[in-house]
């Protein structure tokens, strides 16, 4: 049995799930001959009550990394996971985050260490329902055309939620409560979040180095009760869509809700559901669809790239 020791940075809604389901699944450790150790959880307010298991070293002090083999980022924020990431994977080491707005708006940062696959994000998209896998592996023999996703949980509760006929603030609150919102969640409703999803998929299909920037964002702030309401007369809902086609020559990325028949695709149900169509000329249209925000179904897919790391795969390795 050989010992893997890990480091956990954040002990929130994910991460304290994280820790959890490694707990659970101790056994397709065992299997693989895996002994895992947690080295240190890394958190703001050490006082803060937390569901970790007994004996887990939580702390604000990040000086545990020396001591992993992996660490698992998900403590959200930019500059704060790049500066303790940054000399970490200088140092050759592997690391599993779920962490899109870093992804998206530090790829000058981070290409580099995923293009020698040493950078492990399944869970940085719709969460648990494994879209980077297949887009960074099989999909790359079908020539991309387009892709149209719904990639928020938080807009997608808070949409359905309108849909009752329940306020914006108080659906919004409530995604809050649930674990879904971002820190701040005007990240979600302003487009943002699934900007920086949007970004990440587009360096798999359309071009390894697609900027953020390069995506046009409208939110969901301006939606009322009775635009779903009109929407809701002509067989129709709202849903804030990701999409991602050629137009002239060029790629054009744009977030904005949409008006779409109450029978499309991407209008599934579910308070957290994403979904995804993604279209190739060889591979035909595909649909995705499943969990895309909560605890633990994102912490199924770290986990799982906790397993791919020990198997010997490499991270996701975005077009080169
Ligand atoms: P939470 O806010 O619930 O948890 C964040 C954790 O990180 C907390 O434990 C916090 O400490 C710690 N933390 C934050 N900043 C610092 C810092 N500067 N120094 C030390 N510790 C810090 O966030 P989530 O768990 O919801 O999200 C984490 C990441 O996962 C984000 O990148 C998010 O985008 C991503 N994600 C979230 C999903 C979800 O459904 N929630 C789904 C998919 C991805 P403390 O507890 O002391 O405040
Ligand atoms: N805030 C995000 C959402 C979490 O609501 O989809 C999952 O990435």
């Amino acid at each position: 049995m050989r010992t893997v020791t890990i480091g956990i940075l954040g002990s929130g809604t994910v991460g304290q799930d994280v820790l959890k389901l490694i707990q659970r699944r101790e056994n397709i450790f065992t299997d693989l001959g895996v002994r895992i150790e947690v080295a240190g959880v890394l958190v703001r307010d050490v006082n803060k009550p937390r569901d970790v298991p007994p004996g887990t070293r939580v702390t604000d002090c990040a000086d545990f990394l020396q001591e992993c083999g992996v660490v698992i980022e998900c403590m959200g924020g930019i500059e704060r996971p790049l500066e303790l990431l940054r000399p970490y994977l200088r140092s050759g080491r592997a690391v599993i985050t779920a962490n899109k707005a870093l992804l998206a708006e530090r790829w000058d940062d981070l290409r580099e260490h995923a293009l020698d696959g040493r950078l492990y994000y399944e869970a940085s998209v719709m969460a648990g329902t494994p879209v980077i896998g297949p887009m960074s592996t099989v999909l790359r023999a079908s020539t991309f055309t387009r892709l149209q996703a719904v990639l928020n949980g938080t807009c997608n509760y808070v949409l359905g939620q309108m849909e009752e006929g329940r306020p914006y603030a108080d659906a919004l609150a409530q995604a809050q409560a649930l674990g879904y919102a971002e820190d701040p969640p005007t990240l979600d409703v302003g487009g943002f979040d699934t900007a920086h999803k949007l970004t990440v998929l587009a360096r798999f299909s359309a071009d390894g180095n697609f900027s953020y920037s390069a995506v046009q964002v409208q939110g969901i702030e301006d939606v009322t009760l009775a635009d779903i309401e009109d929407a809701r007369a002509q067989g129709e809902r709202i849903k804030l869509v990701a999409q991602l086609e050629k137009q002239g020559g060029t790629w054009k990325a744009t977030v904005a809700p949409r008006r779409l028949p109450a029978t499309h695709a991407l209008c599934t149900s579910g308070a957290s559901r994403n979904a995804m169509i993604y279209e190739g000329e060889e591979c035909g249209s595909l649909i995705f669809a499943g969990g895309g925000a909560g605890g633990m179904v994102t912490a199924s897919a770290m986990v799982g790239d906790l397993l791919d790391y020990l198997l010997g795969f490499p991270g996701h390795v975005p077009l080169h």
